[in-house]
């Protein structure tokens, strides 16, 4: 069985978060369990892309409106040392996608406002693609709203009903973006069946991710808990996914264990052997030199983009308050996002030296060495799909202090239970917040019982081969 991965991210390609760790890392443990999978992604020029070497492997070009498109389609020619585990093929379309930011302009900071055109061109060149290629593909699995109208095209648009018959999963890893445009624009999509147009809208908009929800075969979310939130609250579009219940499925997440792991990781100053004080001491030595941070206090971090699902905009008032009220630990951030936010946290930098510093930047490095230096990581996130960063965190033996919501709610249980792995609460709000960062601080001031806890957690498995064998069964089911 073949099964395409159609995406906007794929580690190590183009990782804006959490969607890029799994498109690089599901298709590796589908293969390893007999399922041939590849990905295809838009040929973004990343630092990753620009670096490798690539075969050109077909082109042609797409309509939008009056116009048309070129686009090639190339391979990733792997040799044995950078080996992904699948192959990975990208879409490059000039004019569209050869920029660096997979979504946002790092000169403006804002995301880049062709993004209707650049989601169209993507879904419409992979698909002529495959129309015209002798590749023999049996599943397509699209993840998230930019490969959302996939379902629908192959099914309503002239040009691509060839591929009608083929079945499609859809995947939410964040129901928060819909991809929503007027359609006023909808001149932009390829002919498609006048009966069928229903089926784009949603609310008198095109909705790219309404509409995957009503097309597709299969609907999955990545963790049973926001499947659950998702049908009793998504937005304007809660009744669609409990009319949908019926071919929808909560399949958590795992992490890529070969990357993830703190015996061999490439990017820490001191890998795991035998101690895991010796790891964790000689890691958070490096982590606070590198952000300027007092020693002999609880290290608590939070590392991933800056932006109001992530509860980022909590940061600065839990952080002051618990630092005014004279609160034992120091702070460290990891992460780009919102450009308020940046200029807060410059300001607190300078003004709580040695106890708060934030690095604006995406650093895949840096959050490796932040997961093994860190003896907290805190992720007071408003909505949660999954979450990876908790179960990094675990492995590397940061003990999380999270919200309970989504996946993270899946995953976590508060210390205060049998084999709790992890510090919880419930409302989105700084006092809950802060409350919880305090309790991280006292139960730091117990050696025993914290080494106790974060020995335990680094023992949690949360490898990829068990949800992997349950999409391949969902897979086979529809085949
Ligand atoms: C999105 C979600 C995150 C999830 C990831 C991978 O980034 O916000 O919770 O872990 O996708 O599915």
């Amino acid at each position: 069985m073949k099964v395409l991965q159609i995406s906007a991210e794929c580690y190590p390609a183009a990782k804006a978060g959490g969607l890029g760790d799994v498109v690089g890392a599901l298709p590796k443990y589908l293969n390893q369990q007999g399922v041939e999978t590849a990905v295809v992604i838009p040929m973004y020029r990343t630092k990753w892309i620009t670096q490798q070497k690539w075969q050109a492997i077909f082109g042609s070009k797409v309509r939008q409106g009056d116009y048309y498109v070129p686009f090639q389609v190339l391979q990733f020619e792997s040799t044995p040392e950078n080996d992904l585990g699948f192959p990975l093929y990208v879409v490059d379309i000039p004019g569209r996608f050869d920029r660096e930011g997979v979504y946002i302009d790092s000169h403006t900071g804002y995301g880049y406002n062709d993004e209707v055109e650049r989601a169209l061109c993507f879904q419409q060149a992979v698909l002529t693609w495959l129309k015209h290629s002798d590749m023999k593909v049996d599943v397509l699995h699209c993840h998230d709203h930019h490969t959302g109208l996939i379902p629908f095209m192959i099914k309503h648009a002239h040009e691509y009903k060839s591929l009608g018959h083929l079945p499609t999963v859809f995947t939410i890893h964040n129901g928060e973006y819909s991809g929503a445009f007027h359609w006023k624009k909808g001149y932009l999509l390829p002919y498609f069946d006048h009966e069928a147009r229903g089926l784009l809208d949603w609310s008198n908009v095109i909705h790219p991710l309404a509409c995957a929800i009503k097309c597709c075969w299969k609907l999955t979310t990545v963790s049973k808990g926001y499947l659950n939130e998702l049908q009793r609250n998504a937005q304007g579009i809660t009744w669609l996914l409990n009319h949908e219940r019926p071919k929808s499925k909560g399949i958590l997440n795992g992490i890529d264990t070969n990357v993830w792991n703190p015996k061999t990781d490439k990017y820490l100053p001191k890998k795991l052997g035998r101690s895991i004080d010796q790891f964790k001491d000689a890691n958070k030595k490096a982590v606070l030199q590198h952000f300027r941070l007092d020693e002999n206090r609880p290290l608590i971090t939070f590392i991933g983009r800056l932006v109001g699902e992530k509860g980022a905009q909590l940061l600065p008032s839990i952080i002051t308050n618990f630092l005014n009220a004279g609160g034992n630990a120091s702070f460290a951030i990891l992460g780009t996002g919102d450009p308020n936010l940046h200029r807060v946290f410059s300001q607190m930098r300078q003004q709580y030296a040695g106890r708060f510093d934030v690095a604006l930047e995406y650093n895949e490095g840096l959050a490796h060495q932040l997961y093994a230096g860190s003896d907290y990581l805190l992720m007071p996130s408003k909505v949660e799909p999954c979450g990876l960063n908790q179960m990094y965190a675990l492995r590397y033996g940061t003990i999380p202090i999270v919200r309970a919501v989504g996946g993270l709610r899946d995953t976590i249980t508060d210390i205060g239970n049998k084999d709790g792995n992890g510090i919880r609460f419930d409302h989105f709000s700084v006092p809950d917040a802060f409350n919880a960062v305090r309790r991280a601080s006292q139960v730091y001031d117990n050696p025993k019982v914290f080494k106790a806890i974060r020995k335990a957690i680094m023992k949690q498995d949360f490898s990829w081969e068990k949800s992997a064998r349950i999409y391949k069964e969902m897979y086979e089911s529809l085949v």
